[in-house]
């Protein structure tokens, strides 16, 4: 779950609240024309870390996350976990999280709104303490985003949940084994149902479930602790519930989003750059594209390198849960589109509205017409840099990449948005050469 509200980034229960604050200030000044070169390493992935930290509450003791990504996100779901009376420690990458003495059942609003994944911690709350009063995440920057499948799943487990001012809410829950179908595949439904049957009576069947990495991993590692569920990484998950679990052990997959972003900018900018620490076979679809753009891409071990052509060419997108092209990148891919030979569509079947980065673009020069969950984008062959603002962290992305080939200066603002899921991009594209600076406004 990936989202912005349109409100900044707040982090009180963490002692990096100074920096967060700070870091809503932030803007990036970008000035556009260099071609990106030599190697660069990929973060742990924020939307497998996520998951995991939730699930870290299914089992008293100290667990171990190792590859946590650095983000506002990250310390975000942290926050949760501390208000619910755990104790979390990050040594660098490292995050150690006690879950003995978990005290409370409550995330509250103040945190949920501003990330939806913390909607996370419902499942295993009720799974392991039978109680859970979560704040409703609300809307967000592009559009309504339910989560009626999470609750009608966890009701057809026995949770009973009522809605009360706002809080989800579950008292004295005796979770069951179910047959759940879902109507639509869904990332987040699929995670916090599985979470909820590991420690539930009997057998819970998930059909029609999301197969991205993330929730392949999510399964392992609960595996690993002693959770016996099969079908992991087909659409049918059969999960039989046990009394007890043991604390996490984990090394977080590498993040193919901010891998995938990383190509698009060679895509863009031309040039070539190697991907430490990525994992090809993840992002198989957005290579694919790269490649049809004119990108030479060469798996390796551990590595990916790309070379980008000297003008990407037009192409046609439309997003699909995985293996699908993933909807996290169909921003940033609207920004090669831009500069792309001739005309591509873009259409976007997972959210319909997430299309914020649009008029952002247009301020670059971008040629793009909406038309219902569809972008029409005749390539330019030029942008221009200009002030624009981020509205969330996929199409802050987005605005980066473009940035990097615009001409001149442009200044994005509101990059709290970017630092909920990338991290140091800054650092990783001045690294790769680009002219990219953080300011305070
Ligand atoms: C989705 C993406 C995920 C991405 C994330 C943030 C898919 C399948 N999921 O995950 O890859 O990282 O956005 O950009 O590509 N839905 C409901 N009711 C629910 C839950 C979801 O109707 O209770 C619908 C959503 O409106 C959406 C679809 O199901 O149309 C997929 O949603 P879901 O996968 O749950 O969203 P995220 O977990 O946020």
């Amino acid at each position: 779950m990936d989202v912005g509200t349109h409100d900044s980034m707040i982090d009180p229960g963490s002692a990096t609240a100074d920096s967060t604050e700070k870091a809503t200030m932030d803007a990036l000044i970008i000035r556009g024309g260099r071609r990106l070169s030599g190697r660069v390493e990929v973060s742990g992935a924020k939307n497998a870390a996520l998951p995991v930290m939730a699930a870290t509450l299914l089992a008293p003791g100290v667990h171990t996350l190792r590859n946590v990504p650095l983000l506002s996100d990250t310390r975000t779901m942290a926050s949760v976990l501390e208000r619910l009376g755990a104790r979390v420690e990050f040594r660098g990458h490292a995050c150690k999280i006690d879950t003995s003495n978990v005290s409370s059942v409550e995330a509250p609003y103040d945190l949920v709104r501003t990330m939806r994944a913390s909607v996370y911690v419902l499942g295993p709350l009720l799974a392991r303490f039978g109680a859970a009063r979560v704040s409703l995440p609300g809307g967000c920057a592009w559009g309504p985003r339910p989560v009626n499948l999470h609750l009608d799943g966890l009701n057809a487990m026995n949770a009973q949940l009522e809605i009360d001012h706002g809080y989800i809410v579950g008292k004295d829950v005796r979770l069951r084994g179910a047959q759940v179908n879902f109507d639509v595949v869904s990332v987040g439904a699929t995670a916090q149902l599985m979470m909820a049957a590991v420690l539930a009576e009997g057998t819970t069947t998930l059909d029609n479930v999301a197969i991205e990495p993330d929730i392949t991993v999510l399964g392992e590692i609960l595996s690993g602790c002693g959770a016996r569920i099969e079908g992991l990484g087909t659409r049918r998950i059969t999960v039989h519930g046990v009394r007890e679990l043991r604390p996490i052990d984990t090394t977080i997959i590498p993040d193919r989003i901010e891998a995938a972003t990383l190509l698009a900018a060679v895509g863009i900018t031309g040039g070539s750059v190697t991907l430490e620490r990525c994992e090809a076979g993840h992002m198989a679809a957005a290579m694919h594209k790269l490649e049809e753009m004119g990108c030479e891409i060469l798996p390796g071990n551990g590595e990916v390198t790309i070379s980008g052509p000297s003008r990407p060419s037009a192409v046609d997108v439309t997003t699909a849960p995985f293996p699908g092209f993933p909807t996290d990148m169909q921003a940033q891919m609207m920004a090669l589109c831009a500069v792309a030979d001739g005309t591509s569509v873009i259409t976007d079947t997972i959210y319909l509205d997430r299309f914020t980065h649009v008029p952002e673009l247009q301020r670059l020069g971008a040629q793009i017409e909406l038309k219902n969950n569809s972008a029409v984008i005749r390539g330019v062959e030029r942008l221009q840099g200009a002030p624009v603002m981020a509205t969330d962290i996929r199409a802050s992305a987005a605005l980066v990449l473009a940035a990097l080939v615009a001409e001149g200066e442009t200044r994005i603002s509101r990059i709290y948005h970017l630092d909920r899921g990338y991290e140091q991009l800054e650092t990783k594209l001045r690294g790769l050469g680009a002219d990219v600076e953080r300011i305070q406004e």
